[in-house]
């Protein structure tokens, strides 16, 4: 089949916020015990970090990570975590049913942000806890000295704040799964006077008000309605959740799945612009899309865990090509909507439905959505074009019309313009032309896909390279303003072209 991609260097959508490439560290299975954190592990450092994970960690470039949770966060005594190991409490975790050792918090995690060279984003326990427990955590975290709590942290080995600057007010309390689930009137009151309070102490923290857990909530989009209503002026981003599945096993359907989050998206922004108007305010809400990702295969073997154990297997997804394609037309969207979407974190980032999986005592290794993740996050810095795509498409049963191609467009401003690419199409494949105009000096750098004969094919600790990205077997060819290049059936794309200013 052929398509047309026409773009213009004058035509753009948004530059793109980095954190659009964050993640997700819970205490959840073995994401932190086992994943972040082993210590005795040949790779881990004095501190027990896997200096393994922090190497892959690095190699997805992943700048913010949001930290303890997820469900885990709406039940966790932050006190328990900081503090000599020896002497923290172990407590029972209600979310997962497992036991909470507290051999790795907080404090901990601050430093293994430094080493892997991202920043947190913190999430406050406004389920079982409240306003007051979030001050002391603000207190303890970020203020120099001189009052009861940061002066704790300074006898905790920490003379220097930690100056978190992004935090989220509680985790799905609109969730009857959640512990202190709450009405959107009781959690819009208590985001708005938590926000307040932490604003109070620090007017430049950036706060991010918990958005329904998922679009097929019953309460959707009043949640999100009611919430905005009373925290407004207070909070600066909305949250998004959504897991996508492949239950039927339908690869048309599954591709799809990204219609869904576009619609999600669009569905939260009129919400939270209809209050925009509603308060007459000049203030504009953005959207921290703070937990996506292909999440299903690992849901019945959940059900056999132990409970009550420390860093159970818990949510181990081994994700296919299929997955990764999905993954990749995720990460396409979040940039298409890089004007409203400032914030997005792939959950999560170690075993726990994660890019990046470990073995007890064993080596760590790159699942297959590892690769998409690890191109957006590189290549899709910068300004995100307004593309026309003009391409076949298919009806799909639950987002209707959907093109063979997903495609976006990102201008680094240092003379590269990277193509991402999915083309969802089991079968055939996609002659495709695109016009960029303003352009001079094209000339193609490379095209790297990521594909295989099986679409069920997935890395695993015997067979970790099973799919990885590999150079397309002829480059594309540039004529004047045009770029002419074949993208392969059921295949990641990433294009990346040189152009004169
Ligand atoms: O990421 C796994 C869980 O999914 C999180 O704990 C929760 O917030 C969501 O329901």
């Amino acid at each position: 089949m052929r398509a047309r991609i026409r773009l213009e260097k004058e035509y753009r959508i948004a530059e793109a916020d980095p954190r659009l490439f964050g993640a997700f560290v819970e205490h959840l299975g073995r994401c932190v015990y086992g994943g972040v954190y082993e210590p005795g592990h040949p790779h881990a450092d004095p501190q027990g970090l896997r200096r393994d994970v922090v190497a892959l960690v690095k190699e997805l470039g992943v700048p913010v990570v949001r930290y303890p949770g997820g469900n885990f966060v709406s039940g966790f005594r932050w006190e328990d975590s900081v503090g000599p190991a020896a002497e923290r409490p172990r407590r029972l975790d209600l979310a997962w049913r497992s036991t909470e050792p507290n051999l790795f918090g907080l404090n901990e995690f601050v430093a293994w942000t430094r080493a892997v060279g991202t920043s947190p984003m913190m999430a406050l326990n406004l389920g079982t806890r409240g306003t007051e427990a979030a001050l002391d955590l603000l207190e303890y975290c970020n203020h120099p000295g001189g009052s009861a709590w940061s002066d704790l942290r300074r006898r905790h080995g920490f003379p220097e704040p930690h100056g978190i600057k992004l935090w989220c007010l509680g985790n799905e309390l609109d969730g009857p799964w959640q512990v202190g689930q709450k009405s959107p009137l009781e959690y819009g009151r208590l985001a708005r006077e938590t926000a307040k309070a932490m604003k109070l102490l620090d007017p430049t923290l950036e706060l991010v008000a918990c958005g329904s857990s998922h679009g097929r909530m019953e309460t959707f989009p009043e949640w999100e309605a009611t919430v905005l209503e009373h925290a407004y002026d207070y909070v600066d981003y909305l949250s998004l959740h959504s897991y996508y599945q492949n239950h039927e096993d339908d690869p048309a359907e599954f591709l799809a799945s990204s219609a869904g989050m576009d619609a999600f998206i669009r569905s939260v922004v009129a919400t939270a612009d209809y209050v925009k108007a509603r308060r007459r305010s000049h203030r504009t809400i953005h959207l921290s899309f703070d937990e996506w990702n292909v999440w299903f295969h690992s849901m019945e073997a959940d059900r056999t865990v132990q409970p009550w154990t420390v860093g159970p297997p818990l949510l181990e997804d081994v994700y296919t090509l299929e997955d990764a394609l999905v993954v990749g037309t995720l990460l396409i969207t979040l940039l298409k909507h890089a004007d409203r979407v400032k914030i997005a974190c792939i959950a999560q980032l170690v075993n726990v439905i994660a890019p990046i999986m470990t073995a007890p005592g064993g080596p760590a290794w790159r699942q297959t959505i590892f690769y998409p993740f690890m191109h957006a996050s590189r290549f899709g810095r910068g300004t995100v074009l307004d593309l026309r795509l003009d391409c076949p498409g298919y009806e799909s049963k639950k987002h209707g019309p959907v093109p063979y191609l997903e495609a976006t467009a990102v201008d680094d401003g240092r003379g590269t313009l990277t193509l991402l690419l999915v083309n969802r199409s089991v079968a055939e494949p996609v002659e495709l032309e695109v016009q960029l105009g303003g352009y001079q000096g094209l000339s193609a750098l490379e095209h790297q896909e990521l594909r295989h004969p099986d679409r069920k094919a997935a890395n695993t600790r015997e067979r970790p390279d099973a799919v990885q990205p590999r150079p397309a077997a002829k480059k594309p060819e540039v004529e004047g303003d045009r770029l002419r290049l074949a993208v392969a059936p059921f295949s990641w794309n990433v294009v990346r072209v040189a152009t004169r200013a």
